[in-house]
């Protein structure tokens, strides 16, 4: 250990610190070492010890990035906070700390300006050791939680027996990329789409079925055998047959009142109806496995409305027991107003006048049995904002009839509108709601003009390339926004190679796969590299962009900011591409530069790519 008193500078300080870096570097294993801090934490903790030493209070030593980067790169205003305190002008304070500063391995300047900045930049060496121990650490260095929490993620949220449409866009993209993020934080996350497949789109399609074959065993009230095991429709029929029923329910009364009390019978268990109805799921589950599947998403768990439907009753009688539940008007009610509301909230209707239950009551049923079967530390729901008033009324309501546990938080997380160029709610040509399909095949179908306009391309591989391609534009276009903001979807710049788009990224990841593959053909060994010390501006840059990675990621997940993340990517991707326009990598003569330069590529990728993977899509081999 080397410690210096006051400003004394003795001859063998140099010598001591490399000494103590090497050390450092080498000593990976102890306890400090073995935790990989976040870069600016590093920089703060170094700080912080050169407070102490000078008689200060660690804390003070926080260090941010320079909000003056044409001064320095990082900067510590330590000394001005603690100047009250310590009654003592700020920058005598700035000036013993930068004494101490002057001995760090971690920093190459440590100026003070008036009244008390510290003006910092961090030395190469630290930068370097940074990277190095970023490629071979796990996830980069981010760390697992002490305690990893349970989370459940509700998305998706598609009704059964009703195409996908562009409004289930988002909640599964953005749901998608949540998940993921929090596990790559070391959580255990579970996703549930939850389905929507008990309401009355059931007894619509039944009503209009029995319409058209009345003769099928399911309508036999008689009936006590085996039902068939094909169901008596395709998935096409199945979406012909809803929006004609709900069209139909919407002029005849009395059409609508048979399809209430088909879904009251369903939902009461006749036979024959719990059979039919267990094909339109079947069928309408399958097709959307299989949508699902195209964007890349995936749900851990397959539940419904319908699953919570046996234990409504026991609900019920709890919230009117503990005398949470009132009637009022023939309904059945829970007041979940509070003293300090600026607006009107509502109460939260549990059993409608008839007796039915309604979304609320799936909603907080299905709070009930996610507590009992796994004990969630948290469940975010991720549906359009336009229903952050139900929700509102659902999370008071589930505290106060305490269906949640007091430690569980409950988070919504409400999307804005995807809209058209006209900035209103995107529809298609005709006018209509355009289908999640066409919206991709609309996509894929662009995408695979570009590329073949661009280059030569086998037809097989163009139209695959095409597809990973345009799913990015998708996801990027979406993500890359604020999820509670409206945005317009703009096909044209979504599948641009240019600009914040997903394509110009994953063109990027695809430059330095392909460098990567030339240096390997040329004799050049992948294995066993590291990062040297930078030799150009462009390439501090690049470098000074991935030392952030870790604390990006970590504030995505706190904030639950996906676009976090796509605003970093694409920082990473312009720093690498000024770098490679200033840098002839592959010609290099010196080869333990240009193997220094491999290792930077290397890792440029692999941290990329770990961000695509993140936000739900990934780069080809080549495009
Ligand atoms: N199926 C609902 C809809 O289409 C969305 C479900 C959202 N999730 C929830 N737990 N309510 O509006």
């Amino acid at each position: 250990m080397c410690f210096f008193q006051g400003g004394e500078r003795i001859a063998e300080a140099e010598e001591c610190r490399v000494n103590n870096f090497i050390k450092n570097t080498a000593n990976a294993e102890t306890e400090e070492q073995s935790k990989m801090k976040k870069f600016l934490d590093l920089l703060s903790n170094e700080v912080g010890k050169a407070f102490e030493q000078a008689g200060y209070e660690k804390e003070l030593g926080r260090v941010t990035i320079s909000n003056r980067p044409d001064l320095c790169e990082y900067q510590c205003n330590g000394a001005m906070a603690g100047a009250k305190k310590y009654k003592k002008a700020p920058v005598m304070i700035a000036n013993e700390v930068a004494e101490f500063l002057k001995s760090s391995e971690v920093f190459e300047k440590a100026e003070v300006v008036p009244p008390g900045f510290l003006n910092l930049n961090v030395s190469a060496e630290m930068i370097q050791k940074y990277l190095n121990d970023m490629a071979s650490s796990d996830k980069f260095g981010v760390e697992a939680p002490a305690q990893p929490k349970k989370i459940m993620i509700d998305y998706g949220g598609p009704n059964v027996a009703k195409p996908l449409h562009v409004g289930h866009l988002r909640s599964a993209v953005i749901g998608e990329s949540i998940k993921r993020i929090a596990r790559y934080m070391g959580h255990n996350v579970i996703g549930d789409i939850h389905l929507g497949d008990w309401g009355l789109q059931m007894g619509l399609i039944i009503t209009e079925l029995k319409l058209r074959q009345p003769d099928l065993v399911y309508f036999d009230e008689s009936y006590e055998g085996e039902y068939p095991e094909e169901a008596p429709f395709t998935i096409s029929e199945l979406e012909e047959i809803y929006p004609t029923a709900s069209g139909k329910s919407k002029e005849d009364a009395a059409y609508k009142e048979e399809a209430m009390q088909n879904t009251f019978k369903l939902q009461n268990g006749v036979r024959g109806y719990r059979a039919l109805w267990k094909h339109i799921l079947n069928v309408s589950v399958t097709d959307l496995k299989k949508n699902y599947e195209n964007l890349s998403v995936e749900f851990d768990l397959w539940k419904g409305e319908s699953d919570v439907h046996d234990v409504i009753p026991e609900m019920v009688d709890y919230m009117k027991k503990e005398g949470y539940a009132h009637e009022s008007e023939g309904a059945l009610v829970v007041d979940v107003k509070e003293e300090t509301d600026t607006k009107e909230i509502p109460p939260c209707m549990i059993l409608k006048s008839d007796g039915a239950a309604l979304y609320n009551t799936t909603d907080l049923a299905t709070i009930m049995v996610r507590m009992r079967e796994y004990k969630p530390d948290e469940i975010i729901y991720v549906v359009d904002k336009r229903q952050d008033l139900y929700f509102e009324q659902v999370f008071r309501c589930a505290r106060k009839t305490k269906l949640v546990d007091e430690n569980t938080s409950l988070k919504f997380l409400g999307f804005g509108t995807m809209n058209g160029k006209d900035g209103k709610p995107f529809k298609t040509r005709q006018g209509g709601v355009m289908r999640l399909e066409h919206l991709i095949a609309d996509i894929n179908e662009e995408m695979l003009k570009k590329i073949l306009s661009g280059r030569e391309m086998e037809a097989k591989e163009a139209e695959e390339t095409s597809k990973v391609i345009a799913l990015s534009a998708l996801k990027y276009g979406d993500l890359s926004n604020q999820a509670s903001k409206d945005y317009v979807f703009d096909i044209d710049r979504f599948t641009s190679f240019e600009g914040d788009t997903g394509p110009y990224l994953l063109y990027t990841v695809v430059r330095i796969k392909s460098i990567l593959k030339r240096y390997a053909e040329n004799g050049g060994s992948l294995e066993g590299l590291a990062c040297k010390n930078y030799s150009n501006t462009s390439e501090k840059n690049l470098m000074m962009q991935l030392v952030l990675f870790n604390s990006v990621m970590e504030s995505a997940y706190e904030e639950i900011a996906p676009h976090k993340i796509c605003a970093y990517l694409y920082d990473l991707a312009n720093a690498f591409n000024s770098f490679y326009h200033e840098t002839k990598i592959l010609s290099e003569e010196d080869e333990a530069k240009k193997a220094g330069w491999i290792a930077l590529l290397s890792l440029t990728k692999d941290v990329a790519e770990s961000c695509m993977d993140v936000l739900g899509f990934s780069a080809p081999e080549r495009m």
